[in-house]
């Protein structure tokens, strides 16, 4: 019998169903109030997945079911700090996976020249305040309601 595991990979042109099916299980929990880096559509699904450059969208997975959604995006328009967006599906939550998917998103960017991250947070957004506060995000004002955060990366070690 094979056993699922969990694997963090980026995405594909097959996974094009798997995303449009996360995506609805952020919309049924009302999450596309303070997560809304794109529609979340098939036809936005199918985009992501087909997309090619420098920008990461990547997910955590088992068994073909995504848990976990992450986006580094701006060094495709020239910006040498990379947006970070994240979520994780509703009935992962609380098993410490999203802190583990981050730890990934900042080392995929490390990896690629970023010398730091920025995302964008609602303030009652509590969970994700106190995630982002935890790995060392500094808040300052938005140009919206939404609070920018900034995560300076350690540099990487002669390899
Ligand atoms: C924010 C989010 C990604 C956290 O995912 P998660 O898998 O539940 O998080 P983890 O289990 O890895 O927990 C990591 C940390 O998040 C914080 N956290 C998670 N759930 C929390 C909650 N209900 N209340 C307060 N803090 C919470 C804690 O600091 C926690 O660390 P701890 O367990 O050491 O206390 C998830 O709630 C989510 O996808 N929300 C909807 C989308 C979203 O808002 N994305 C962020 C947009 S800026």
């Amino acid at each position: 019998m094979t056993h699922s595991t969990l694997e963090f990979t980026r995405l594909k042109p097959a996974d094009d169903a798997a995303l449009a099916d996360f995506f609805a299980s952020l919309s049924a929990g009302g999450d596309d109030r303070f997560f809304h880096p794109h529609p979340f559509t098939l036809a936005e699904a199918v985009r992501v997945c087909r997309l090619v450059g420098r920008d990461l969208y990547l997910v955590a997975s088992r068994g073909g079911r995504i848990l976990a959604y992450g986006m580094l995006r701006g060094w495709d328009e020239g910006y040498v700090v990379p947006s970070l967006g994240v979520a994780v599906r509703p009935e992962a939550r609380g098993t410490g996976l999203a802190r583990a998917f981050m730890t990934y998103l900042h080392a995929a960017a490390r990896d690629q020249g970023a010398p730091r991250v920025r995302l964008k947070v609602y303030p009652t957004n509590h969970a994700a305040r106190r995630l982002y506060e935890s790995l060392g995000y500094q808040w300052q004002p938005g140009a919206d309601e939404q609070l920018v955060g900034l995560c300076e990366l350690a540099s990487p070690r002669a390899a």
